[in-house]
C-alpha cells in the first residue's frame, strides 16, 4: 500500500493529488489514506497537505526503502523481494540467518549501516550509516559448486556497468573481487555459499560500494588504498539509482550465465575491465609469496600468472596484490 501511495505521489510530482483520488485509486477509505500519509511523514517523506487540494510530495528521504529503489528496477528475479534494515551486523550474516529458515530466490537485503561488516579473508568492512551501499543478494543457483566463483565475476561486471552508466566513469576489476577507481578500492564483493559436492543449497553475494563516504569515514591506514565514488567524482551518488542499476545489470548477466552455463558472452568485456591483466602481481597463499606477471584470465575465471622462473600457473583464489594499485610498488 505504501508503495502504491508513493508511486501515485511521485507520478503527480509538483501537483496535488486529492485524498479522494488516492482513496479511489488504492481502494481504501480516505481515513486510511490519511493514516498512510502520516506514516510516510514519520519515515521522512515531506508531504504537503492542503484541505481542498489534497497531498503533494515535496521531498523523499534518502533512506533505501524498497519502494524507493523499485521504480528504477526492471528485474524479474533479483530484488523482487527487497528487505531494508536501518542497521545490521552484516547483510551477509543476516542472509545466512534467513537462509537457514527459508527465502525467496533473488531476495536482496540492504542495510543503511553495518556494525560488523565483513570483508574477505576475515577482514573488517567499514560500513558507516547513510553513506554506502551495503547489500546481499540471496540466490539458489542450479550450478556446480566449482562454478560459484563465476558469480563473483558476474557481480563485479554488474557493478562496473552500473557505475559506468550512472557515474560516467570507468572503474576496473582487480581480480578477483575488488572494483577500483583511480587505483583505489571503491567496492568489494564477498561471495559465500552453503553447498555439498554436487549442489549448492544457497549462495549469497555481498556487495559493498563506498558510494558517498568521506575521507574521515575511512580508517587512516586505508586512505592510500580505498576511496569513494563521491571523493573521486566530487559529487554525491544517488544510492537508490545505483543499487537498482547493479541489480538490473546483475540479472541480465546472471540469466545468461545460468542459461548458457558459461561466461563466454561477456568474457571479453570482463577482461577489458581488468586492472590485473598485464601487471606485475604478488600472490600470497598458505605456501607463501610468489611474484609474477598476470598474463591473462581464462574462461574459468582463473588468473594466468607467469612466475619469475618462466613457468605458468593458474590461480583460482587467494590474495593478489597488483603493482601500482593500493600502494604496492
Ligand atoms: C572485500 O573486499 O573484502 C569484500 C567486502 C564485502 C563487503 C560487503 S558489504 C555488504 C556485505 N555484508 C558484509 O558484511 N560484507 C559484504
Amino acid at each position: 500500500m505504501k508503495k502504491d501511495i508513493i508511486r501515485a505521489l511521485k507520478q503527480n510530482v509538483n501537483r496535488y493529488i486529492s485524498g479522494e483520488q488516492l482513496s479511489e485509486l488504492l481502494g481504501v477509505s480516505r481515513t486510511a489514506v490519511w493514516k498512510w500519509i502520516n506514516q510516510l511523514k514519520a519515515e521522512g517523506y515531506v508531504i504537503e497537505s492542503q484541505t481542498k487540494l489534497g497531498y503533494r510530495l515535496v521531498e523523499s528521504p534518502e533512506t533505501l526503502f524498497s519502494y524507493e529503489i523499485e521504480p528504477y528496477m526492471n528485474t524479474k528475479l533479483i530484488g523482487k523481494h527487497i528487505i531494508y534494515f536501518d542497521t545490521l551486523d552484516s547483510t551477509n550474516n543476516e542472509a545466512k540467518r534467513l537462509a537457514e529458515k527459508s527465502f525467496e530466490d533473488g531476495t536482496v537485503l540492504i542495510a543503511d549501516e553495518q556494525q560488523s561488516g565483513r570483508g574477505r579473508l576475515g577482514r573488517n568492512w567499514v560500513s558507516p550509516k547513510g553513506k554506502g551501499i551495503w547489500l546481499t543478494m540471496m540466490l539458489k543457483p542450479q550450478i556446480a559448486p566449482k562454478d560459484a566463483s563465476k558469480l563473483t565475476i558476474i557481480a563485479a561486471l554488474a557493478v562496473v556497468r552500473a557505475i559506468r552508466s550512472i557515474c560516467k566513469v570507468e572503474s576496473q576489476i582487480k581480480w578477483p573481487n575488488d572494483i577500483v577507481l583511480n587505483g583505489k578500492k571503491i567496492c568489494g564483493i564477498l561471495t559465500e555459499m552453503n553447498a555439498e559436492m554436487d549442489g549448492i543449497h544457497y549462495l549469497i553475494i555481498g556487495i559493498g560500494v563506498n558510494a558517498n563516504l568521506d575521507e574521515g569515514d575511512l580508517d587512516e591506514t586505508l586512505l592510500d588504498k580505498a576511496t569513494s565514488l563521491k571523493a573521486e567524482m566530487n559529487s554525491k551518488v544517488d544510492r537508490k539509482v545505483l543499487i537498482a542499476n547493479i541489480l538490473n545489470e546483475f540479472e541480465i548477466l546472471y540469466h545468461d550465465f545460468i542459461k548458457e552455463a558459461t561466461i563466454e558472452k561477456f568474457f571479453e568485456e570482463y577482461k577489458s575491465s581488468s586492472a590485473t591483466i598485464g601487471q606485475q602481481v604478488k600472490l600470497v597463499d598458505r605456501k607463501g609469496e610468489t611474484i609474477g606477471f598476470a598474463e591473462d584470465l581464462n574462461i574459468e575465471g582463473q588468473l594466468i600468472v607467469r612466475k619469475e622462473d618462466g613457468t605458468l600457473i593458474e590461480v583460482t583464489s587467494g590474495e593478489v596484490s597488483v603493482r601500482g594499485i593500493y600502494g604496492y610498488v
